[in-house]
């Protein structure tokens, strides 16, 4: 805790983002990463392998554009580097460790980004107005071979609707949807994109008590991604990290982006796929 707090105190992060929480947020899954080595291993192994397979499907090796790289443990980094031109990295914030990185490797770029577009008139929102709609955009899009959004989708309505929940008195009930279109957004922006998509992310969070799960939640609010690839579980949170007699884990999903749902509505493709050499 004390050194959580004091790498909170010495990072520099832009005023706004730090006082909605971000690089608290980034420096708590990094320590945890760091707490559970063996337990986050076998996902770290797989987000690496997916996004390794997807990048050499590829018939060209100009522009990754990888969402979600505020800390790039979860990234195969160097190797992006030495298979790319450029390789975008996109994300709130990035930790010095990522900063060092991008200034060793020529190829790796930085590129600081609210991929929701909300969160700063979330912050500014006058009490009682109506919530922001998604206005999801990602820098170098249009000009990515690949673009890879890395167990970020899950959490692009956690800052905002935490904020709105502390400030604006919203319970879970009233943010639902708004969490929900966040989400959709994203999927929105990525199956817009000009290119094959990998994504990667959790979809289900579990309670596991002796090896059975005894409660679970799904983490997409109804959003329904199709990906051909592969799913795992990540023990996030082995007890009693989260909960003194439960393990948590999440389901996780990684591959080719073919499109996607919402539950209960008809499916939504996308255009390209990963047909620019990719065979999923
Ligand atoms: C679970 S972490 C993923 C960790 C990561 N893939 C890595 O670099 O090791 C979620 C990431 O999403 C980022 N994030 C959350 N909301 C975002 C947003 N609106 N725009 C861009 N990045 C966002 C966070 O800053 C964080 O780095």
């Amino acid at each position: 805790m004390i050194v959580e707090w004091i790498r909170h105190t010495v990072t520099p992060a832009p005023r706004p983002l730090r006082r909605m929480g971000a690089l608290h947020d980034l420096i708590a899954i990094d320590a945890r990463r760091r707490r559970h080595p063996r337990a986050w291993a076998p996902h770290l192994r797989a987000t690496h392998g997916v996004i390794l397979d997807c990048a050499a499907r590829l018939e060209r090796w100009d522009t990754v554009v990888v969402i979600g790289a505020g800390l790039t443990a979860d990234i195969p980094l160097v190797s992006l580097a030495l298979l790319f031109r450029r390789v975008v990295l996109v994300d709130l914030m990035f930790m010095p460790s990522v900063r060092l990185s991008a200034m060793r490797m020529t190829a790796v770029e930085l590129a600081p980004c609210d991929v929701t577009g909300v969160i700063e008139a979330v912050r500014a929102l006058p009490e009682g107005a109506e919530l922001p709609a998604p206005q999801g955009a990602v820098p170098e899009i249009d000009r990515a071979d690949l673009v890879i959004s890395c167990n970020v989708l899950s959490q692009l309505p956690h800052l905002p609707a935490r904020w709105l929940g502390q400030h604006h008195h919203l319970d879970e009930a009233a943010l639902e949807p708004f969490r929900r279109a966040l989400i959709a957004d994203h999927l929105r922006v990525l199956r817009e994109a000009p290119c094959p998509v990998c994504l990667i992310t959790d979809t289900e969070r579990q309670e596991m008590t002796a090896d059975r799960p005894t409660a679970a939640e799904d983490l997409l609010y109804g959003v329904e991604p199709e990906v051909e690839g592969s799913a795992w579980w990540w023990n996030i949170a082995p007890k009693p990290e989260q909960r003194w007699l439960h393990d948590v884990r999440h389901r996780v999903i990684g591959g080719w982006l073919k499109g996607y749902s919402m539950r209960d509505e008809a499916p939504t493709d996308v255009g390209p796929g990963p047909a620019h050499g990719g065979a999923g």
